[in-house]
């Protein structure tokens, strides 16, 4: 009988592909660290039992045709997976697993790097450093916002808004938060209150955006709600792309109609809507939210307990269907 074959769309930190192999399983490794182009996929998919993907392959009926029968999982290295459509899997039989949890301190940690970066406007001021170009201490250099006593807005509090509201309480600041549910952790623990989001974009000084992707999220923040924010506000986005209108937002941060953002994530990444890169008002990071090594590790781990978990007729740990 033949070994099981997995493959993983990428090279991965350890211990993803030793644990598949101590399980018995072949784990074929795409050899590169950039995605592997779509035919190079559709070629190397035929005949796997289990996929490891990343955000960036898309899951889709071509992909699970071109597989074939014989794939059972598909563990996708991430806590979103608005790359995998779930109900083409669930008609094909696959199951399909992500990594919540393991990443929320790390994304939170990020958010907060990107929150203080555009607040101090601290890029502005490494670069004018590095240009030789800064003349010494003025009054008025590079004034930012100060965060003690602001208001930090969440537009979704699950377990990475509320990691990063947590996080607030050693700047002093006023929480608001739009969700579905009422997240009491956050309205004990730091005093939040649940607004809607029409009442939080007025009112927030610092808007975080932590709501997965899906057809309702998709350009949540356009031209129009852009418009409706503090003129001073920072718009900070480390959950996906799309959920902001990128040209709207470029529009907004050349009219100075919001003060700066601080973004991890693009609408059509990894490319950037033109003016994006000129504007010196916005912080832009490559993706890195869940970019520390032991949080990394952790995903690995857990793509391969989902995907042995399937393999051997278990339920896996982190089902999405
Ligand atoms: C996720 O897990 O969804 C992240 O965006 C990947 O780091």
């Amino acid at each position: 009988m033949s070994v099981p074959r997995v493959l993983i769309t990428r090279r991965v930190p350890p211990p993803a592909v030793e644990l598949l192999r101590d399980a018995g399983l072949a784990a074929d490794v795409c050899d590169q660290d950039d995605p592997p182009d779509r035919p190079t996929l559709l070629k190397r998919v035929p005949g796997v039992a289990g996929l490891i993907t990343m955000l960036s392959e898309r899951v889709d009926g071509e992909l699970l045709k071109a597989a074939g029968p014989s794939l059972r999982v598909v563990a996708n290295f991430a806590v979103g997976f608005d790359n995998i459509d779930i109900p083409a899997c669930a008609a094909a039989g696959v199951r399909v697993t992500n990594t919540p949890g393991v990443l929320t301190d790390a994304t939170a940690d990020l958010a907060w790097a990107l929150i203080l970066s555009a607040a101090r406007r601290v890029v502005e001021g490494d670069k004018l450093v590095r240009s030789g170009q800064w003349t010494g201490w003025t009054p008025l250099q590079l004034l930012g916002l100060q965060l003690t006593g602001s208001t930090l807005g969440l537009v979704g509090a699950g377990r990475i808004g509320t990691a990063v509201g947590l996080r607030s309480l050693g700047f002093g600041m006023n929480v608001l938060y739009a969700d579905e549910r009422v997240n009491p952790e956050l309205e004990q623990r730091v005093g939040a209150k649940r607004v809607a989001l029409d009442q939080l974009l007025p009112a927030a000084d610092v808007l975080s955006l932590h709501v997965p992707l899906t057809p309702q999220t998709r350009h949540l923040i356009n031209a129009a709600r852009l418009a409706t924010m503090k003129r001073t506000a920072i718009l900070i986005n480390t959950s996906r792309g799309p959920v902001v209108d990128e040209a709207a937002l470029v529009a907004a941060l050349r009219n100075r109609r919001i003060a700066a953002a601080g973004f991890d994530v693009y609408e059509h990444e990894p490319r950037l809507t033109p003016g994006l890169a000129d504007l010196p008002n916005v912080v832009l990071l490559p993706h890195l939210g869940s970019a520390a090594t032991a949080t990394r590790q952790k995903m690995s781990r857990m793509v391969a307990e989902n995907v042995i978990a399937v393999l051997s007729g278990r339920e896996p740990p982190n089902p999405v269907n």
